[in-house]
């Protein structure tokens, strides 16, 4: 039985080739001081820059930038960037990049009306804006996070070693995100498949909750055969528009707000990733790839049911004869051979973690309930064990 809730999504999308064209409509809506927000020099290479420099100069904006905002985007980074903006009396935030960029800005919109420390009230206390937030919009360049069409943003500090999520309302949803797949054709493959993996695990955060007959589920594997298909396309031929533009579509469903409507949600595999990316400031979906397997082949009794009807109507295996428990084990030996096949770095010794990190490690993981087993400390610390 669905369980009540509220479902409202304000972000407006344009997609599509040359989708960038409704970027001047949407400028008319804003005030004149726009903050453009951007990585570490993609854009340049690519020429999206120059193309969004044109349609800022030609809707007569007074621009100020921040640039270099770096995957997983640091407290520090923030500061720096909410400096600018207020110097600028910034009207409007115009993030060009993939999730970090958009987290950034987002983080950045709810701090320039604040005098408190913004790593401290958002990411430590969890406070909830108390001041003006600054619009935001998106022009997304990879995808992956789902950042484009949700409240989430993520921010690293290495001090602390802690990366931690804040999943901010309505308020703080970009105004309006442009997605064209063409420009996430200039992905390095490594990129492109950890996003494709970040897509996978934000689906399965959702769906591994609950046992009741849910509409969400459904919606999730439908959302999850489309991207196995896309995804082995898209490694094929990375120049693949119709499988480019299906992962940048699914990415978006993936993790915008509908799929978790009456379900508890899981994020077990995103507590453990993010504290890996703590110590390693290693690449989000890698993170998630290494810990996975480990994760789910722990909590699968737990969930049998869930995990046998995930291998038959996500991965095609055959029920026939065989008991639940099979079932499940083989659901998770499909995942496995996809998430080879894609690459995936395996294990997070690779990205960087060693023995000495683990309980280290262990105490940058929050502990959630949604799932089917709620972990504890030593338990974490064998799932990253079998995860080195
Ligand atoms: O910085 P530049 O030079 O632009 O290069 C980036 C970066 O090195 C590059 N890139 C992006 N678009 C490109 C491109 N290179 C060539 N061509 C393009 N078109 O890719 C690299 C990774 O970019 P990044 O934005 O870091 O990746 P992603 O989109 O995966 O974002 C990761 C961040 O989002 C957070 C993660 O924790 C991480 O900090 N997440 C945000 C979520 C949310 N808002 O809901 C949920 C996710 O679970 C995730 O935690
Ligand atoms: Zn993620």
């Amino acid at each position: 039985m669905l369980g009540n809730f509220t479902y409202h999504n304000p972000t407006k999308l344009y997609f599509g080739k040359d989708a960038v064209d409704s970027l001047k409509g949407e400028l008319k809506n804003y005030g004149d001081n726009v903050l453009l927000v951007y990585g570490g020099g993609s854009i340049k290479k690519n020429g999206i820059y120059d193309r969004i420099s044109a349609i800022l100069k030609e809707c007569g904006k007074n621009v100020a930038e921040v640039a270099g905002v770096m995957p997983n985007p640091t407290s520090d980074k923030l500061k720096e960037g909410v400096k600018i903006a207020k110097d600028h009396k910034t009207d409007f935030i115009l993030a060009v990049g993939g999730g970090s960029v958009c987290d950034y800005s987002k983080a950045v919109s709810v701090s320039v009306h604040c005098d408190d420390d913004p790593w401290d009230k958002y990411f430590v206390s969890f406070e909830e804006p108390s001041c003006e937030i600054v619009p935001v919009g998106c022009v997304l360049t990879m995808a992956g996070t789902g950042s484009e069409m949700n409240g989430g943003s993520v921010i690293t500090n290495h001090e602390a070693k802690l990366k931690i999520g804040h999943v901010f309302g309505d308020e703080v949803m970009p105004k309006f995100s442009i997605l064209d797949p063409v420009y996430t054709m200039t992905l390095p493959k490594y990129q492109m498949c950890a996003g494709i993996y970040d897509i996978m695990n934000h689906i399965c955060e959702q769906y591994f909750s609950g046992e009741d007959d849910n509409t969400s589920d459904h919606i999730s594997e439908g959302l999850m055969r489309s991207l196995i298909v896309s995804s082995r396309a898209a490694v094929k031929d990375p120049q693949d528009y119709e499988a480019r533009s299906n992962i940048m579509w699914t990415a978006t469903w993936a993790l915008n707000t509908l799929i978790s409507r009456g379900k508890t949600t899981d994020w077990m595999v995103h507590m453990l990733g993010q504290a890996v990316g703590a110590y390693t400031d290693a690449t989000h979906g890698m993170t998630l790839a290494a810990v996975s397997l480990p994760y789910y082949r722990y909590i699968m009794p737990y969930g049998l049911k869930k995990f046998a009807r995930f291998a038959v109507n996500v991965w095609g295996v055959s029920a026939q004869g065989k008991s639940d428990e099979q079932l499940a084990r083989e659901g998770l030996d499909a995942m496995e051979s996809w998430m080879k096949e894609m690459g995936l770095v395996m294990n997070i010794s690779e990205l960087g973690a060693n023995a000495d990190m683990i309980e280290g490690i262990a105490d940058a993981t929050l502990i959630l309930s949604g799932g089917y087993k709620q972990l504890d400390r030593s338990e974490v610390v064998d799932i990253l064990k079998a995860s080195l």
